[in-house]
This record gives C-alpha cells, sequence and structure tokens, in this order.
C-alpha cells in the first residue's frame, strides 16, 4: 500500500503530506519538480521518515513517472503537482499549460498503463485536485459553485485547470481510469508561499511594507482551512465514487478588504507595533488584476452529505492559528523570501504601484 502524490513540496501537498503521515503508516512517494513554489523546507521534520520518498522531477516526463509506478506499485495517485498563481499565469501562460496540461495528460497516460499492467484493480484511484476557479465568476447573489455548475474559466491558470479536469473526465468516460476530481476554493495556513494574498499581507505588514489591495478590494473568496482540505481529498480518496467530482469549501464568504483587516487586528494584537499606529495604515489600492473575478463561493453539500465532510475550522479560529504560525516560523520566512521571490515581487507590484 502506497500513495504516489505529485507537488507535495508546495503549500497543500506539504499540508497533505504532514497531515497523511499523522494518522497513517502507508507510505508516500513525493514528486516534485522543485519550481520556485515547492520548497523542501516545507517538508523538513518528514525528509528523514521512512514512510516519505522524495523523487525531484517533472509530471511532465514520461519515463520518470513510469519507472515510478513500477517501482512503488501505488494504489492511488494524487495529483497535486500545478503552476498555481493567477497573477504569474497572466505574465507568462506558458508554464502553466506545460505542467497543468501536459504534466496532467503524462500522468494520466502513465497511470492508465500501469493500471492495465496490473489487471486494472478495482480499488485503484487516480485522485485529481482542481480549484472552484473552473467555473468562472458568480453575481452578488447566485448560489455557490455546485458540482453541476458550467465551465466558465476566465484566466489562463483557470483556463489550464479546467483542460486538466476534462482530461481526467475522459480518461475515466474513455478507457474507464477509475478517476476522482476535488474543485476546492481559496485555501490558507503554514506553508503557504507569500505571494498569495494571505501570507504577502502577513509578511508585508511584519515587514513595514504597503499591503496591496487590488482594485476596490471587494472581490469575494471561500476560504478554507489547508488541513480542512488535505482531510476532505483523504475522505474523498477513501469513499469516493469512481468518476466524480467533489466541491470543497468553508463556508466562509469574505471580502479582500475583510480579510486583510482582520489580519490587521490580529496583528495589533498579537505583534502591537512600537509606534502604537494600527497595521491598517499599510493598507495600499493598487491597479486591479485583469480579468479579476469578482465573487467565488462553494455549495459543498455534496461531500457533506454523502462523505459526512464538514470543515473543522472557523474562518477566525483558522487565520489565528495561521497568523500565529507565521510569527512562529521567521526562518521558514526568510529562506523563501530570498532571491527570486524578491524579483517577483519588483515585477509584480512596482507596475502597480510605481513602488516595489
Ligand atoms: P503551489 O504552487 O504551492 O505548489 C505546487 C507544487 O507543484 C510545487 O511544489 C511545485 O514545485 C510543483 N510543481 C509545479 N510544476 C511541476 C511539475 N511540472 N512537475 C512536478 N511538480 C511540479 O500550489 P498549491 O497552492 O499547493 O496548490 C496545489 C494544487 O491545489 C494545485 O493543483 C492547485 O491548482 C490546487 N488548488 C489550490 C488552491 C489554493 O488556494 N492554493 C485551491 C484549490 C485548488
Ligand atoms: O479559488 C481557488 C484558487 O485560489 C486556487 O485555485 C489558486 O491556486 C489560488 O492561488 C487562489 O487564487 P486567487 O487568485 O483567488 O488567490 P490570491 O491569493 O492570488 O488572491 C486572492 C484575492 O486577493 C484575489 O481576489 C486577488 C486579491 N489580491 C491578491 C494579491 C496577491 C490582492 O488584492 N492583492 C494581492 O497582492
Amino acid at each position: 500500500m502506497t500513495l504516489l502524490v505529485t507537488g507535495c513540496a508546495g503549500f497543500i501537498g506539504s499540508n497533505f503530506v504532514h497531515t497523511w503521515l499523522a494518522g497513517s503508516d502507508e507510505p508516500i512517494v513525493n514528486v516534485d519538480k522543485l519550481t520556485y513554489a515547492g520548497n523542501l523546507s516545507n517538508l523538513e521534520s518528514v525528509l528523514g521518515d521512512a514512510r516519505h520518498t522524495f523523487v525531484q522531477g517533472d509530471i511532465a516526463e514520461r519515463a520518470l513517472l513510469d519507472k515510478l509506478l513500477a517501482l512503488h506499485l501505488p494504489r492511488a495517485i494524487i495529483n497535486f503537482a500545478a503552476e498555481s498563481h493567477v497573477d504569474r499565469s497572466i505574465h507568462s501562460p506558458i508554464d502553466f499549460l506545460h505542467t497543468n496540461v501536459m504534466g496532467t495528460f503524462h500522468l494520466l497516460e502513465a497511470a492508465r498503463d500501469y493500471w492495465t499492467a496490473q489487471g486494472q484493480p478495482e480499488g485503484f484511484r487516480f485522485l485529481h485536485i482542481s480549484t472552484d476557479e473552473v467555473f468562472g465568476s458568480l453575481g452578488p447573489q447566485e448560489p455557490g459553485f455546485s458540482e453541476t455548475h458550467g465551465y466558465e474559466p476566465n484566466s489562463p491558470y483557470s483556463a489550464s485547470k479546467a483542460s486538466a479536469d476534462h482530461l481526467v473526465r475522459a480518461w475515466h468516460h474513455t478507457y474507464g481510469l477509475p478517476v476522482l476530481t476535488t474543485n476546492c476554493s481559496n485555501n490558507y495556513g503554514p506553508y503557504h508561499f507569500p505571494e498569495k494574498l494571505i501570507p504577502l499581507v502577513i509578511h508585508n505588514a511584519l515587514s513595514g511594507k504597503p499591503l496591496p489591495i487590488y482594485g476596490d478590494g471587494q472581490q469575494i473568496r471561500d476560504w478554507l482551512y489547508v488541513k480542512d482540505h488535505c482531510l476532505a481529498i483523504q475522505c474523498v480518496l477513501d469513499k469516493g465514487l469512481v468518476g466524480h467530482t467533489y466541491n470543497v469549501g468553508g463556508n466562509n464568504e469574505k471580502t479582500n478588504l475583510e480579510v486583510v483587516e482582520t489580519i490587521c487586528a490580529t496583528l495589533d494584537r498579537l505583534r502591537p507595533l512600537a509606534s502604537g499606529r494600527s497595521y491598517r495604515d499599510q493598507i495600499t489600492f493598487v491597479k486591479d488584476r485583469p480579468g479579476h473575478d469578482r465573487r467565488y463561493a462553494i455549495d459543498a453539500s455534496k461531500i457533506q452529505r454523502e462523505l459526512g465532510w464538514t470543515p473543522q475550522e472557523s474562518f477566525e479560529s483558522g487565520i489565528a492559528k495561521t497568523i500565529a504560525w507565521y510569527l512562529d516560523h521567521p526562518e521558514w520566512v526568510a529562506s523563501i523570501t530570498s532571491g527570486a521571490y524578491r524579483d517577483w515581487v519588483e515585477q509584480q507590484y512596482t507596475a502597480k504601484t510605481g513602488a516595489a
């Protein structure tokens, strides 16, 4: 019994490895290319653990996948590997097509050949981790995305994830590969790379830098604590029906401005500024993201009703844990905000504000 997981040196994948190994002795083989978003420091506590094998590699490298599948004989593959940042997809979409589309294709083909060579075991699963962004943007009064909502991806990132979802669906429909797909809302928590809103704001606040809010800050996201997402993935792997998709969300709709104000208020309490001022004073409205989706929200009733999963954390408890984690791990933040990270921040925010 082994899981082959991809992209687990990144944010959600590394949290998945920690969550999994806290509750199971089933080994994990972790294949990650170690792009700018992949950090072995996210996995420090399990690097010497016999249950975790790390392999640096690209999911678009078919020969490597074949070798790993034949060697480790996994009972399931979970695909976290992706280019995941919308702003980067706007600057440079090609990596998103390479990994999210072609990488998923090669992984599906490797899985299909492996599953066939094994005699098509009934219990085998290919679990694909996707996003709510494939559904597009909701109006203010519309109900949350259900599994039957149409696909209307609006960014190069979401279009590449939508393509991958369609490939996964087709490999089940055409070849019978036993697939599952999860479409989740915005995650936050430990090991979140500070290019994304929540860790960026925590990092900038503590560094005395502007807290950049795109446009009017009234865009809405449905926030889910990352451990709850990891538990949902375990639940779908254990109990999900082959060929089904499951939407996962926190039932925590917040505007971006509300999120940033909550972070500022929490930091004012936990790490007050010597000047007596509030971190709120660092909030800066900047040029909007092109094609910015206005609202995402998930209807998670299917996974709740059919598989019995519900999130454990409220936004208030999850954000407090997250901020406490960042305050307790300054060395982790320092290690991943070196050279390449600084280049990205300069490129992304100088154009928006005139200053990095
Ligand atoms: P991340 O960017 O933090 O991590 C992605 C990981 O994939 C990195 O470790 C990177 O090195 C690796 N990777 C990239 N290209 C690769 C390749 N070609 N081969 C092997 N490894 C490669 O992303 P994340 O936020 O942890 O997201 C994980 C998955 O969950 C993605 O598929 C993403 O679309 C999905 N998702 C993310 C969120 C969110 O809020 N972060 C929400 C819903 C779904
Ligand atoms: O909905 C799930 C998706 O959530 C995942 O599929 C993506 O991988 C993940 O990156 C995330 O996408 P978002 O674009 O919603 O996340 P991000 O943290 O980049 O932005 C959250 C919101 O905050 C969004 O409305 C844009 C805004 N924002 C973001 C940044 C980085 C700002 O206002 N300022 C910023 O500096």
